[in-house]
């Protein structure tokens, strides 16, 4: 079974939607929000399928155009069983640096949210690792993720001794994507968890295409290949990673048993 931790599936018409379920009918997947809207498309997924699972979140992206009752919506999604984490918050340099104090207040507010309801937290982080390490640092009780991880090895070693996951997607395929295939290859299995961010970032041999979900199993299976593993022990470590991390309600045992 493949485990996408990560992707966001309102930017699909209905009928590419229906298919991006299909494909994953026998896998599951983790829905984010990134505002308000996309935070209550989450939960309403979740409400409808059962292999659908939540993060809801304020993306550093969207903090100028943040409210007040946006947290108030938020609090109240976050006793929804299914909603299993904080997400994707974080911080982003990479369009502009003159909101940094206001994405810092939000990101911090947002982990404050998750440690008062046991959420993990998903990590939005470009061109801002070394803040964002900073501040995920202060809060060792909490289980971060970090999505989309491009960072270098020796960031990457720093962050598994806090005990944050790496989200590993499609960059993994990319012909100059030497710098990730370098910390896919250095760390252990125990801290990856296979994530797709479609309908971005699409995989070989897509590149270019619209990215969806099931197309994780084409980032599983270039971790095969870098650490001279099986891709059903890929899946079977990364989608056991993925249980523990966001404490999804699935036998972990059960997943030896299913056809990949
Ligand atoms: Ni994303």
């Amino acid at each position: 079974m493949l485990i996408d931790t990560h992707c966001h599936l309102d930017e699909y018409s209905e009928e590419e939607l229906k298919l991006v379920l299909e494909h994953m009918k026998d896998h599951i997947m983790i829905v984010s929000g990134v505002n308000d809207r996309t935070n209550h498309f989450v939960v309403d997924l979740c409400n409808r399928y059962d292999h659908i699972y939540g993060v809801i979140g304020i993306h550093p992206e969207e903090v100028d155009y943040v409210s007040e009752d946006h947290f108030i919506y938020m609090e109240s999604m976050l006793n929804h069983p299914k909603i299993v984490g904080i997400g994707e918050i974080g911080l982003d340099y990479h369009y502009t640096k003159d909101n940094i104090e206001s994405q810092k207040e939000i990101f911090i507010k947002q982990i404050e949210l998750a440690q008062k309801y046991h959420k993990t937290v998903v990590v939005h982080s470009r061109d801002a690792i070394q803040d964002t390490y900073d501040i995920i640092k202060k809060y060792d009780n909490l289980q971060f993720v970090l999505h989309a991880y491009s960072g270098s090895v020796e960031m990457a070693k720093q962050l598994i001794q806090l005990g944050v996951k790496i989200g590993i997607g499609g960059v993994v395929t990319f012909k100059n994507a030497s710098k990730l295939k370098e910390v896919v290859e250095t760390l252990p299995m125990s801290h990856f968890i296979l994530e797709t961010d479609s309908p971005y970032l699409t995989p070989e041999p897509y590149r270019g295409k619209k990215n969806e979900p099931y197309y994780v199993r084409f980032v599983a299976e270039k971790i095969a290949e870098i650490k001279k593993m099986s891709v059903e022990q890929v899946m079977y470590e990364t989608s056991k990673n993925a249980i523990q991390t966001f404490s999804l309600p699935i036998d972990v045992e059960y997943l030896k048993e299913r056809k990949m």
